[in-house]
């Protein structure tokens, strides 16, 4: 089996829903349920026995000890972390405790367990670590895209947070030799993104008749992936990536924020017009920029094509179609997130066996 942390945030539960779809190997989710934690994503698995949800901090000692020792995985994927950058510059202390501190306290337990395990089990263990594009800094408009060689530059809180906890993975394996894989990430989008970034936001808010907001000028750059791709990016990293290596994830699709916005005004007005006959665009607020606002991201994803194969399968056009339509099908769990009703999931739905 494997164990992952964050399992049931954006990116850990879409990981979680497309492991069990290809495999009968179990996995042990541990999310502490923070606000960005929502296990209404997770509810297509009803009781599967193959997922096992544990509540718990990783950042906490002893918990990740207790639950490697018990379920003895055959890799850890860390996922937990706080993502969202505008949190970060309004109160970086989580973002130092979880995504640094909370990092350290999963490397310690998986080193202390990983070095007494039998050689054949030893041999085949794997630590990866889920990062982010963040952790380069900002490209100027005519720069090569981020490659794994690119110097570390981050900019936020957020960014800096993750970067030391690639740090220290990278540490890990140099010093201890712990089998570690490192994947850095360009922007994902998809089901079950929690509507505090970008994309979400502009569904949610359009259909609520509320502004758009967009910073500054919008004219930063972001390098979009849809989610499942970066799962499958993840499970071939896993498989196959080479020990202490990086492997820069992203989808060759640079657009700047306000062709997003435009974008999903003009699949909402296809697929859900304002009853007034009015375009979303009319909701568009430009807004005062994000302190430090990081101006362009673009990955490099040869490394990963080359080495591993890998390559997106959804392009832009059919991603984030798809991700409109999602959340048009999807009203309850819009409702839920903005209610505050999703933090009541667990008692109501895992009443019980949430420990
Ligand atoms: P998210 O904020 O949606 O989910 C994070 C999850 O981690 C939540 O379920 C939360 O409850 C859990 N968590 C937080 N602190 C924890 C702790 N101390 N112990 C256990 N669980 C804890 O984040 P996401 O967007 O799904 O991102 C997942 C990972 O991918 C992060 O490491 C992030 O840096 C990275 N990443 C995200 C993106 C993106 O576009 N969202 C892109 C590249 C990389
Ligand atoms: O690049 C990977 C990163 O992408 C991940 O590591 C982060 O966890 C993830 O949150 C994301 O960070 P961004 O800051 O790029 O994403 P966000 O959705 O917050 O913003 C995307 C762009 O849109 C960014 O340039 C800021 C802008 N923006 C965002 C919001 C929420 C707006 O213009 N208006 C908004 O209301």
């Amino acid at each position: 089996m494997i164990l992952i942390t964050g399992g049931a945030g954006f990116i850990g539960s879409n990981f979680v829903l497309d492991w069990l779809a290809q495999s009968a190997e179990p996995v042990i989710n541990l999310d502490k349920l923070t606000y960005a934690g929502n296990l209404e994503n997770l509810a297509a698995l009803g009781d599967d026995p193959r997922h096992s949800f544990v509540q718990g901090d990783m950042g906490e000692p002893g918990v990740v000890d207790a639950l490697l020792a018990r379920h003895q995985p055959r890799a850890v994927l860390n996922f937990a972390a706080e993502s969202h950058v505008d949190r970060s510059i309004h109160g970086p202390e989580d973002f130092i405790q979880t995504n640094i501190v909370g990092t350290f306290r999963v490397l310690e337990a998986v080193r202390a367990y990983w070095a007494n395990l039998p050689a054949e089990q030893k041999t085949a263990f794997r630590f990866l670590h889920v990062s982010t594009d963040e952790v380069y800094g900002s490209l100027g408009a005519q720069d090569a895209a981020f490659t794994e060689e690119h110097r570390y530059e981050p900019n936020s809180p957020y960014s800096a947070s993750k970067a030391a906890s690639d740090h220290l993975v990278r540490a890990y394996h140099h010093t201890y030799g712990l089998p570690v894989l490192t994947t850095n990430c360009s922007n994902n989008y998809g089901p079950f993104h929690f509507p505090e970034k970008l994309i979400p936001l502009l569904i949610v808010n359009a259909l609520a008749g509320k502004p758009l907001p967009v910073y500054g000028d919008g004219l930063q750059v972001r390098d979009w992936l849809y989610v499942k791709d970066h799962c499958s990016a993840i499970r071939a990293v896993l498989q196959g990536g080479r020990l202490g290596e990086v492997y820069n994830v992203g989808g060759w699709n640079e657009k700047t924020n306000i062709e997003i916005v435009h974008t999903v005004c003009a699949l909402l007005d296809e697929l859900r017009p304002r009853a007034d006959g009015a375009p979303y665009q009319a909701q568009i607020t430009y807004v005062t920029d994000r302190p430090g606002h990081d101006r362009r991201y673009a990955i490099d994803a040869r490394k990963i094509e080359r080495e591993l194969g890998w390559k997106p399968a959804e392009d832009f056009d059919s991603g984030i179609r798809k991700t409109v339509q999602w959340y048009l099908a999807n009203p309850a769990w819009v409702e839920h997130v903005q209610s505050g009703a999703y933090r009541e999931w667990v008692q109501t739905q895992y009443a019980g066996n949430a420990s």
